[in-house]
């Protein structure tokens, strides 16, 4: 139907006819002569029906925003003074022959250069794909997965395809279920991950594996989780953690200098699970923000002021600082305030914190509530321990030290922002040695802290001993204070992942219902194997630039896992239901 694209119409092509798509992004009048902008994804065409035409002018006469056209016409250049600079076709423009409406369109729920409402963007999706942002997400996500594609191919990865409909797949979400008509009162669970697959292909021979997989997870909702999300997922057979760490760095290497003509790291910087969790209070730090936790609890082991003191004085305390650098001179009073609600919404009880105005002065030099509650001497070895200088602001977190961790890391990436200190820079890391196991209080047990097909790092004799104390050969790469991807070596011997199972309290015959097939093929000459998988969503919106990974997902669901396009979930007829076999019991409401 065309012969060029928008922005392929250009001074070259002067005098000769070309044949034009697209939508009506703007129509002007001007001395009865009518200008469109014409549209595709490439950008805008200039077009000009002049009242001579007749026959186009009168249809053209009632082009409204985002009507969907073909027109024909002759390239000729735009008046002395009208050129566009900032168009590719910008100096040209097309008087049209014929004009066709291929279809009207109504008035907009939106105008496409303005902001709107999530619910309505979802609902008319399509309309909010025409933008020129969404354009370009989309387009960057389809170069990001083909240049995925194509490196994985050039190393020997076999593209192979598992199962939607299977049986659970744990990464530690709900499963989402679909009744098996065919087996009454029974369910298929969808795939959280193909991990369980990819592993039987290791055992299958197939040595290199990597698929773009949808994965399902029926959790709450954040900016970066989908009920629905995609992974590349890819697994190697015979391989230690550090050839999978090396391949998987390549990969995303060479993927960002391919997609977006950036040189990552050679080779990326690695931290350990708890250093990273000592120094940035994360398991994934953002390394673009130059601000750092120091423990001070050696300072504060015998002050009288419990709040510090005792977990000072505890194995599983902490006492951290957070200094703002000249924060003492930036920040207001009520700005100083407005922190502690901040963190106290991450479970902090309080947020303490000292002025520096003059150390040189001693305890009359420092500003702060708590100054009165700590000798001299724990005064002078914070100022020492965090090196502060005249005009720095210190906070203090007390307590648990995963909690602790956890809201004055949640403090220094507010912070950082606030105070522009989110370096402009790409910023990759490894993050290795995990524990094996998190200790769940509310249940009193253990839970794997990757999955439980994870590898420990350490023999069965002091896995069993000291769990807690397990590190696992787990690796996560983190990009910019966004997890990217998580992997690890899987347990290839069944004594290994039975004792492991035992541990997370999984009996035998739990093991056997759920993943037998699993413990089978392990006693068939299963490889050493280990992979990891890359959130392909947080990847492209990354790479976009956006919060969201809403912005890079074509047809995403809200934060309720509602879809306003398609309005699903949905009720289902009873008639279909039966087909099922499945009853539904409704929670009470209100109502
Ligand atoms: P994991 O659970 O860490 O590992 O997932 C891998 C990566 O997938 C992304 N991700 C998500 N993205 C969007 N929405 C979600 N709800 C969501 N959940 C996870 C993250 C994450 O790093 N089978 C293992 C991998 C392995 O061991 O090889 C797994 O699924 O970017
Ligand atoms: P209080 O004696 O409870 O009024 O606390 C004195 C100061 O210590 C206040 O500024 C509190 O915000 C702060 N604070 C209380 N609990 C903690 C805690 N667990 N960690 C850090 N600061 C705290």
């Amino acid at each position: 139907m065309r012969s060029q694209y928008c922005n392929q119409v250009t001074e070259q092509m002067l005098d000769q006819p070309v044949e034009v798509c697209g939508w009506v992004d703007k129509r002007r009048d001007h001395g009865g002569v009518i200008f469109i902008d014409l549209r595709d994804h490439t950008g805008l065409l200039q077009v000009v029906v002049e009242p001579d035409n007749q026959a186009a002018f009168q249809i053209a006469d009632d082009a409204r925003y985002e009507y969907c056209l073909r027109v024909t016409g002759t390239v000729r250049n735009r008046p002395e003074g009208q050129a566009n600079e900032r168009l590719a076709s910008g100096r040209i423009e097309v008087v049209v022959d014929e004009y066709e409406v291929l279809n009207p369109a109504k008035a907009l729920p939106f105008m496409l250069d303005e902001q709107a409402g999530e619910q309505v963007r979802l609902k008319y999706r399509y309309l909010d794909l025409r933008r020129g942002k969404m354009q370009h997400n989309m387009r960057l996500r389809s170069r990001l997965n083909h240049a995925l594609r194509h490196w994985l191919h050039n190393q020997d990865f076999l593209d192979i395809e598992t199962p939607i409909l299977t049986k659970a797949t744990p990464e530690g979400a709900r499963d989402f279920l679909v009744p098996a008509r065919m087996h009454p009162g029974q369910f298929y669970a969808m795939p959280q991950s193909p991990q369980l697959f990819k592993q039987l292909l290791m055992m299958s021979g197939m040595d290199r594996y990597y698929q773009i997989a949808r994965c399902f997870r029926d959790e709450d909702l954040r900016a970066d989780r989908q009920p629905e999300f995609t992974q590349l997922d890819v697994e190697m057979a015979f391989v230690q953690q550090e050839d999978v760490l090396t391949t998987a760095e390549e990969l995303i290497r060479s993927t960002f200098k391919e997609v977006l003509d950036v040189n990552l790291p050679n080779p990326f910087p690695r931290m350990t699970y708890a250093e990273a969790m000592r120094r940035y209070g994360s398991d994934k730090p953002d390394l673009r923000i130059d601000l750092e936790l120091v423990d001070i609890a050696e300072a504060v082991k015998n002050a009288e002021f419990k709040v510090f003191s005792a977990p000072a004085n505890d194995d599983n305390g902490r006492v951290a600082v957070l200094k703002v650098p000249q924060g003492g001179q930036t920040f207001t009073r009520k700005q100083i305030d407005d922190y502690e609600p901040f963190v106290k919404r991450y479970g902090a009880r309080g947020l303490a914190w000292i002025k520096v105005n003059d150390k040189a002065a001693g305890r009359e030099g420092l500003q702060s509530p708590i100054v009165k509650f700590l000798d001299d001497e724990a005064l002078a070895q914070i100022i020492e321990l965090t090196a502060a200088e005249d005009g720095d602001l210190l906070f203090f977190g007390a307590g648990n030290y995963d909690d602790v961790s956890q809201y004055m890391g949640a403090l220094r990436l507010k912070i950082g922002e606030d105070t522009n200190r989110v370096a402009a820079e790409w910023r990759p890391l490894w993050v290795v040695d995990f524990p094996m196991f998190e200790w769940n209080a509310d249940d009193k047990r253990w839970d794997a802290l990757h999955h439980p097909f994870t590898a420990p790092a350490c023999d069965l004799e002091q896995l069993k001993t000291a769990p807690g104390e397990a590190l696992s050969k787990a690796y996560d790469m983190v990009l910019n204070g966004v997890e990217l991807g998580g992997g690890s070596i899987r347990i290839h011997q069944s004594d290994v992942q039975s004792a492991v199972f035992e541990l997370l309290d999984i009996s035998p015959e739990q093991a056997r219902e759920k993943f037998g097939f699993l413990l089978d093929a392990l006693d068939y000459g299963c490889p050493p194997m280990g992979g990891i998988a890359f959130g392909i969503d947080r990847l492209a919106a990354l790479m976009c630039g956006e919060e969201s990974i809403r912005e890079v997902i074509a047809f995403p669901k809200t934060a309720s896992g509602a879809c306003p396009l398609t309005d699903a979930p949905s009720d289902i007829a009873d008639n279909q239901l039966a087909d099922v076999h499945i009853q539904t019991i409704l929670p009470e409401t209100d109502e």
